[in-house]
């Protein structure tokens, strides 16, 4: 379960999220949408460990997002869009591997993890290859692995599916649902209200850093009598980002 407790991040010049209250439970998916520069992946950073929040905090199972990081960082998965970061030079099966151990597992309980992830995602032809040569799909495919190869019960998602084509983009979109089905608590973030609609349960929209709106998907629907959720954002958010 996540639970976001004030949370506040401001760079020099930008207060990039303001005061962000709201939970997530297991086996729910929350959308987390806002325009160009509204803090989502900010906020995710935050939750990831990645980056550390100037006020309030964000705890992950009962666990304190900055007093207790390392446990956080544990129970934390995440595939967000754009450049996956592999180590080209490393197999995929190493890549993973690398960052299994990364989060505290041994080697035999990695191995069989990843041995799963293998059959799972279908990487057998090429999980003993290096990955530098590897197409975005197949690279996509690792990083979902590495993402999940510690059985995180957090799962962050942004814009996952960002340059992917048809085929790539529903093998991340059926794994989501699949994170869903296995009781995570998901936060996903993406540009495509298509994506939302499918896979999103609960909607937070931000602007600014703030929350403009929040709930289910038909809640929303029926408190702005509109059963397009593309017209509801760009009537909360449209053309208020500069
Ligand atoms: N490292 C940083 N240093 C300074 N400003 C930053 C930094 N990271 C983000 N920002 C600023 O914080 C604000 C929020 O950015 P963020 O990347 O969280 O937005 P976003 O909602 O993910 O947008 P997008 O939909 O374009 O991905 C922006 O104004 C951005 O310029
Ligand atoms: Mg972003």
């Amino acid at each position: 379960m996540i639970e976001i407790k004030s949370l506040s991040k401001s760079f020099k010049k930008v207060q990039a999220v303001n005061g962000l209250n709201f939970k997530v439970e297991k086996g729910e998916v929350l959308g987390l949408l806002g325009e160009n520069g509204a803090g989502k992946t900010t906020t995710l950073r935050m939750l990831a460990t990645m980056l550390k929040p100037t006020e309030g905090t964000a705890s992950i199972n009962g666990h304190d997002l900055i007093k207790e990081s390392s446990q956080v960082r544990k129970e934390v998965g995440i595939l967000f869009g754009g450049e996956v970061g592999l180590y080209d030079r490393l197999t995929a099966y190493e890549n993973i591997m690398y960052f299994a151990e990364l989060n505290g597992m041994n080697k035999t309980e990695a191995a069989k993890s990843i041995d799963y992830l293998t059959e799972m995602l279908d990487m057998k032809e090429y999980i003993n290859r290096r990955v530098g040569k590897f197409s975005r799909g197949m690279k996509q495919k690792v990083a979902i692995a590495r993402s999940i190869v510690h059985s995180p019960s957090v799962m962050l998602f942004d814009e996952p599916t960002i340059g992917l084509d048809v085929t790539s983009s529903k093998i991340v979109q059926d794994f989501i649902l699949k994170c869903k089905q296995d009781n995570k608590a998901i936060i996903f973030s993406s540009h495509s209200m298509n994506e939302v609609e499918k896979l999103c349960d609960r909607i937070v929209i931000i602007n600014k850093g703030k929350i403009v709106e929040e709930g289910t998907k038909d809640s929303l629907k029926h408190k702005y009598d509109n059963p397009d959720l593309e017209q509801i954002f760009m009537r909360l958010v449209g053309g208020h980002n500069e």
